[in-house]
């Protein structure tokens, strides 16, 4: 299939859908694992959150490669969000309009839950960068550019933030164990032999990311990291 017209045909959207997935699933990874750095303490996530804005030196200037990263993922996620929506489009029209019961099957409610699940993953996503990136006041306490370790232990203090964590986290693990045995379905990666293999790799991935990510803002409530 050509490229360039991907974007027109189904199939062609479910490739974009997981091949701007599996860009997401790398960051997330890389993300979770950056996180765990703060229980190493202050100094140590500080000079980390700094490396991230000198990636690259000095061939690439300060924040130059962050912001090509930042590119690919907000590009990444709106093809994501494109697709997926296009997609439910796509199926609401093929519907025939005289269905007297609706039989919800099983792939039903598994694509119904992914676009929920993924709704809830984009609000926790805007209040997250709201609030640790970009320290718009959405959360009490003062932000200090800086000092991402302060703030992430700051952020945690206010309840309300954790809570809405802890639901977008829970919603990535679902929306990843589907999701990317999906992708893999879709890539033509999967076939009987290695179905079973791959459905526990995704469980796996979506327990260790869900773990890795929850563990950091209850270690806070907890007073392990203070
Ligand atoms: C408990 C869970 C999480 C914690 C504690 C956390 C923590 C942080 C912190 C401290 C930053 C700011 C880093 C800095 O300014 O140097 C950040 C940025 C970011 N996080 Fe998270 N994060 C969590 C979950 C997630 C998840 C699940 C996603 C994606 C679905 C995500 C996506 C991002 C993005 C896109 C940025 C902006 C990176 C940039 O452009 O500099 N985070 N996070």
């Amino acid at each position: 299939m050509y490229v360039m017209t991907l974007h027109r045909s189904s199939i062609g959207k479910k490739i974009i859908m997981a091949v701007t997935g599996l860009i997401w699933v790398g960051f997330v990874l890389l993300h979770m694992y950056g996180n765990l750095k703060v229980f190493l303490g202050p100094e140590y996530f500080n000079a980390y959150a700094e490396g991230l804005r000198t990636l690259g030196a000095p061939i690439f200037g300060h924040t130059h490669l962050l912001y090509v990263a930042r590119l690919v993922l907000t590009v990444a996620l709106v093809l994501h969000v494109w697709s997926a929506y296009s997609l439910t489009q796509q199926a609401h029209h093929a519907r025939p309009s005289n269905y007297i019961v609706r039989q919800k099957v099983q792939a039903n409610r598994a694509s119904l839950s992914m676009r929920w699940g993924g709704v809830v993953i984009l609000i926790f996503l805007i209040y997250h960068l709201m609030h640790l990136t970009w320290g718009l006041p959405v959360a009490p306490g003062v932000f200090v550019q800086a000092d991402a370790y302060h703030n992430l232990v700051n952020g945690f203090h206010f309840i309300p933030a954790t809570i809405l964590y802890l639901l977008g986290v829970i919603a990535l693990s679902f929306h990843l164990y589907h999701g990317v045995f999906s992708a893999f379905q879709t890539l033509g990666l999967n076939n009987q032999n290695t179905e079973t293999s791959i459905k526990g790799a995704a469980l796996a991935l979506s327990l260790v990311i869900s773990i890795g990510f929850a563990v950091v803002p209850l270690s806070v409530v907890a007073g392990i990291v203070r």
